[in-house]
């Protein structure tokens, strides 16, 4: 122990005698007086390298994943982008992250009548997409995904898209079959549209705003899940929503971020998220009683990822590819859904206890698509 202290304190003497000290003491009498002093010294110095180590140690376990995958997407676009982001860095402690309630994954009942009535508000808007990170979106109603739309094979759907935000956004249904040169065109600033569409085929579709640059605009966050119910309904299972989809980040001054639109192009995400929040249903899982019938309806938003979701501990009894009760398959372990689509995922799950859901694309359940079924007995 004694030889581990002494180089340091050597160096020490060797430093303030650098320093000059006109009085000399004599050498044994100098060792005595400044012993003490070294050791306070030493203790201190130790101290600080023990505290200066830990908060180093406590930066690299906080941010790990997510900053090494910013720091390769960095590498890869232009050096002044990367510099910047590392100047704003610091920046980040200041922005105000808005609040964020867990997305609802419930499906709402489905609307009644022969016409049924739907309304969707565009707004831009500050999210947090992940515990820290306040992103600005474009969004219907407020909230990344959109909301949960609900209707009945058959139903004609009365539509209203209204544009409060500052650019020109548009809706596009794949649900419906409508021209698109009509009713998918831009919607501008403080204007609304209205369309009425027959909804023909049962599934889980996707609805996103199809303004160019129409992956900048879904990259943004303006997409949602519209349900619609096959005319004869599907049997009651507990039933909940989860929509796959990717953030691609740039910071801003400010410490909020935007858009990276090199990363969107190259298929880089810093974030891949189910409901518009990484890993928001690790925190809240989703709940089921063991041997009851649940039923996933698995939306993939992309912009640009394949999505093979999967469930550790269960296997998938039933899939319906687009969520339709024709496209049935038994038995899958992986079920892969395309940017665009979706997927029916029935399971039942005989012992209780916790079982992760992710896409089996593991990079991207690394970035935050990954959740949990809590199952009770
Ligand atoms: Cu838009
Ligand atoms: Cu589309």
């Amino acid at each position: 122990m004694s030889t581990q202290v002494q180089p340091p304190e050597s160096k020490l003497k060797t430093s303030s005698n650098n320093v000059g000290t006109p009085i000399a003491p004599p050498a044994v009498v100098r060792k005595q007086q400044r012993a003490p002093r070294s050791r306070m010294d030493l203790v201190v110095l130790w101290l600080a390298v023990f505290l200066l180590a830990l908060l180093v140690l406590v930066g690299v376990i906080d941010s790990a994943p997510l900053q090494s995958a910013q720091n390769s997407s960095a590498a890869a676009s232009s050096g002044s982008s990367s510099s910047s982001s590392q100047t704003t860095t610091k920046a980040a402690s200041k922005a105000a992250v808005p609040a964020h309630k867990t997305y609802n994954p419930q499906i709402p009942l489905v609307l009644q009548g022969n016409t049924v009535n739907i309304s969707l508000t565009i707004t831009e808007q500050l999210v947090a997409i992940a515990d820290g990170v306040a992103y600005h979106a474009w969004t219907f109603d407020g909230t990344v995904p959109g909301p949960i739309l609900h209707v009945r094979q058959g139903q004609l759907v009365h539509t209203t898209i209204i544009n409060h935000g500052n650019m020109g956004h548009s809706i596009d249904f794949h649900a419906a079959q409508t021209p698109w040169n009509v009713n998918y065109q831009e919607i501008p600033v403080g204007k609304s549209l209205t369309f009425t569409w027959r909804a023909d085929y049962p599934g889980v579709f996707m609805y996103h705003c199809g303004t160019p640059t129409v992956i900048d605009h879904m990259a943004n966050g303006m997409y949602g899940t519209i349900i619609v119910d096959p005319a004869k309904a599907w049997a009651p299972a507990k039933e909940y929503v989860l929509v796959q989809s990717e953030f691609y980040t740039a910071q801003n001054s400010d410490g909020t971020y935007s858009l990276d639109p090199n990363k969107v192009l190259n298929g880089q995400p810093d974030y891949v998220v189910f409901n518009g929040y990484a890993n928001q249903y690790k925190a809240a899982p989703l709940t089921a009683k063991a041997g009851e019938h649940i039923r996933l309806y698995v939306l993939n938003a992309g912009p640009s990822q394949f999505s093979a979701f999967h469930v550790i501990g269960a296997l998938i009894s039933n899939a319906y590819m687009d969520g339709n009760p024709a496209n049935r398959t038994q038995g899958n372990q992986t079920v892969m859904i395309a940017p665009g689509g979706g997927s029916i995922i029935d399971l039942v799950i005989p012992a209780a206890g916790l079982y992760p859901f992710v896409t089996h694309s593991f990079a991207d359940a690394s970035k935050g698509a990954m959740g949990v079924i809590k199952v009770t007995p």
